[in-house]
């Protein structure tokens, strides 16, 4: 492939689950893949099982000088060329009652799952500008279209994605920058058994503690019983690469069902039913 066809992009969050998939699916592909990692031990997994055309380096979405330097890193290598694409994928979910949650935990919450992708993509547009028909592709998910109790924080950060994936499609229309907002549901990837691991550092709390220790429960049956990542890939591939790609793309029957199923029932008897989903049945 000569230099003047090689697809360039950039995706955080790429040390595991639907991050390191989608590295490793493009890479196959022969995109030239720039992976922001968080973790030491990830980046070495994931520069062992990818070609040279993945460069893989730290990043940590709450830091401004990591995102200095990571885009610096990226900016240098592309030279006058433009990024094809950005994955925004990195993302974290705080668990818990929101009466005990440690409110710094909210904010690191919305730090890691926002704000994050707002600064990575602020200091990405610059290179995304100088290439055609370039994509900023968001990771929402299901959480953004239906909450359920004890992942209150989680949720307002994916709710929070909608919002800023609408704004931003529309400012970024008139430069012919594509915005797509991916809604996986749930996918059988570490970020549960992380969530799961975040409840233990939560206050003791009597009223709360069957409940969180079901979900809990629950917590780490999502992350074993579900499919894995690839069908969250394909739809970031596509969004990548679509000549019109969608302005949302739902995962699979839970986010297409769910959000309908959400707006038809009223409030109380959903709550009835979302019990279910968050006790350990
Ligand atoms: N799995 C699902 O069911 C599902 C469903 C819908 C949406 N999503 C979304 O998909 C995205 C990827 O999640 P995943 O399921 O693949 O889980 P994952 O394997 O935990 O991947 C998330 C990645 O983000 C990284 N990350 C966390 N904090 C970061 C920070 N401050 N800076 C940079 N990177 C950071 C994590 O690194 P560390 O662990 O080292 O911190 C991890 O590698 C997330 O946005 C998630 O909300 C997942």
């Amino acid at each position: 492939m000569s230099q003047q066809t090689v697809r360039t992009v950039a995706i955080t969050g790429a040390g595991s689950g639907i991050g390191a998939a989608t590295v490793v699916r493009l890479d196959k592909a022969d995109w030239r893949v720039f992976a922001g990692v968080h973790g030491t031990h990830d980046a070495e997994i994931l520069d062992r099982q990818t070609s040279e055309r993945v460069t893989v380096a730290p990043l940590d979405v709450t830091s401004p000088e990591s995102i200095k330097e990571f885009g610096g890193l990226v900016d240098l290598e592309l030279g006058s060329g433009g990024l094809h694409g950005l994955v925004d994928n990195a993302g974290k979910g705080v668990a818990g009652p929101l009466e005990t949650l440690p409110i710094e935990s909210l904010r690191e919450q919305f730090e890691v799952n926002v704000v994050g992708q707002v600064a990575v993509t602020q200091r990405f547009l610059p290179m995304l500008r100088r290439a055609e028909k370039p994509r900023i592709v968001f990771v929402g998910s299901v959480g953004g279209l239906v909450a359920v109790g004890f992942a209150g924080a989680y949720h307002a950060s994916k709710y929070a994605m909608e919002a800023i994936a609408d704004a931003w499609r529309q400012e970024l229309a008139p430069d012919g920058v594509e915005v797509a907002l991916v809604e996986p549901g749930p996918l059988a990837t570490p970020i549960w058994s992380k969530a799961a691991r975040g409840l233990d550092a939560l206050p003791e709390n009597e009223r709360y503690r069957e409940r969180v220790e079901a979900f809990r429960h629950r917590l780490l049956k999502m992350g074993k019983q579900n499919p894995g990542p690839e069908q969250a890939v394909e739809l970031i591939l596509h969004a990548l690469t679509a000549a019109r790609p969608h302005t949302r793309y739902s995962g699979g029957i839970t986010t297409t069902v769910l959000p309908k199923v959400r707006r038809l029932v009223p409030d109380r008897l959903f709550d009835r039913v979302s019990r279910h989903l968050t006790a350990d049945d």
